[in-house]
């Protein structure tokens, strides 16, 4: 029966009601309506922590990388203290952008008129402002915006009653404490924009049923449905692991890797932190996708790996 109903919010919430031996695809509203994305970004993106990249990435004073998080541009930047900082990507005169993408830079000078901010965010300097008499640079500062670390990824958030991301993801940090996460390094970084709704491209990911025939030309054929593992998800996270075959030596436990055993050694794990990193950690190498909505039916994807 095609029924369509008008509140998206109230179909999802009959549709998680079921129990999981009955569970059906999301109603198709959650990937198309506009009122559904509006309280995606106001419950969720403006509440949870939201994944940059890699810190390894900004590893020099002045290295940066920019995002839009829930309609609110930020710059995470390296100071030259060597600090991570997140700070509003608005510049304070006329509401510029001022950072776009990913880069290295001295000071952050406005494309608009040129005002120019130290890597910590405080005013350096303002073309002509001095002609105005009630002008004080140092009472201009872009606002912070809370930045944490944790295991080398670099996450940002506009909620100041979150928990440290530490706390937040500690059953993920314990499930893959042998992995050393924190020691990965990243060796290629994209942006991309694909038209989809972001959560096709999460859910796709939490599901490696399509490995075998969708990606058969590559790894699919290494990996087994049947040795697929997939526990009940968590609060902050889901997974699910595969066992990778021997022949794809790139992704099996280094030699010189003494910490992981048995099985551990060719095992993948697929992380779904919540909302939207999504992590495929292998003994040998990661690959990641980081997804922020722009729009119902658009997504904005930074994927990186190493
Ligand atoms: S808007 Fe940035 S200097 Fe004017
Ligand atoms: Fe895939």
């Amino acid at each position: 029966m095609n029924h369509h109903n008008p509140n998206p919010l109230e179909a999802l919430q009959a549709n998680v009601a079921a129990p999981f031996e009955k569970a059906r695809a999301m109603p198709p509203d959650v990937y198309t309506s506009d009122e559904f994305l509006q309280a995606e970004l106001e419950h969720v993106f403006r509440k949870d922590w939201f994944c940059v990249g890699r810190a390894d990435a900004l590893a020099k004073p002045g290295d940066y990388v920019t995002c839009d998080l829930a309609d609110q541009p930020i710059v995470v930047i390296r100071d030259r203290d060597n600090a991570l900082r997140a700070l509003s990507n608005v510049c304070l005169h006329r509401m510029s952008t001022l950072l776009h993408g990913r880069g290295q830079v001295r000071s952050i000078v406005c494309p608009y008129h040129g005002w120019t901010y130290n890597l910590d965010g405080s005013l350096r300097g303002a073309p002509a402002m001095t002609l105005n008499e009630g002008f004080c640079k140092d009472s201009y500062q872009l606002p912070p915006v809370r930045c944490e670390e944790w295991l080398g990824w670099v996450f940002v958030s506009l909620n100041p009653g979150s928990a440290p991301v530490a706390e937040h993801l500690s059953g993920v940090e314990a499930l893959i404490a042998d992995y050393n996460m924190a020691a990965y390094t990243e060796t290629f970084f994209e942006s991309h924009i694909w038209d989809t709704n972001w959560k096709v491209l999460a859910e796709n990911f939490m599901e490696s049923y399509h490995l075998p025939v969708c990606h058969a030309g590559t790894i699919g054929g290494l990996s087994k449905l049947e040795d697929m593992i997939c526990p009940p998800g968590h609060k902050a996270f889901n997974y699910h692991t595969i066992f990778k075959d021997d022949t794809l030596k790139i992704a099996l436990a280094h030699p010189d890797n003494t910490t992981l055993k048995g099985d551990a050694r060719r095992t993948t794990f697929l992380l779904a932190i919540y909302p939207s990193l999504l992590i495929t950690l292998t003994p040998g190498y990661f690959w990641y996708l980081t997804l922020h909505p722009n729009g119902p039916g658009q997504v904005c994807i930074g994927f990186g790996g190493g």
